[in-house]
């Protein structure tokens, strides 16, 4: 059985085994690398995607579920040259450490301002992506910046 869906606005189809996680279709099948690796079981974030703007754990969703849906991954955040609010907070606050926990941290905080355009410290908290390299910090200052470009983009 073949499945079709969209990864970064373009349409694909896989014929093959559809219990494979959605991660190794990025990493391996297409190549989108930027998504990590972590942990496996859903527990670090590293592997965060979004599936019709939602953000995911693609190390745990099967090909099998996402027929019809709508991929993002880190690599189709920016429009062209332009970069999202969020990858242009995280440059201006220096967030990254490693960086391998970096992609994920972008798409929960991008998931998390499409949601929720003003967040509290409490809010910020509700991901859950961890940074071995202790980023939390920079990531908060990061999202706060980001929400204040997109209302300044919105002005
Ligand atoms: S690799 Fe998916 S949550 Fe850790
Ligand atoms: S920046 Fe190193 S794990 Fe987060």
């Amino acid at each position: 059985m073949s499945i079709h869906f969209t990864v970064n606005n373009k349409a694909m189809s896989f014929d093959g085994d559809i219990d494979m996680p959605l991660l190794w279709y990025l990493r391996d099948h297409v190549k989108l690398t930027g998504t990590k690796y972590g942990c496996g079981i859903a527990e670090c974030g590293a592997c965060t995607v979004h599936i019709d703007g939602r953000a995911v754990r693609s190390c745990v969703i099967p090909l099998k579920n996402i027929e019809g849906k709508n991929i993002k991954t880190i690599e189709g955040l920016a429009q062209g040259k332009e970069l999202h609010a969020v990858q242009q907070a995280w440059i201006e606050e220096d967030v990254s450490q490693c960086g391998y926990c970096q992609s994920g941290q972008l798409m929960a905080a991008v998931d998390l301002l499409n949601r929720n355009a003003d967040p509290d410290d409490r809010d910020i908290s509700e991901i859950t992506n961890i940074c071995r390299c202790g980023t939390y910090p920079r990531i908060r200052k990061a999202i706060l910046r980001a929400a204040q470009i997109i209302k300044e983009e919105k002005l």
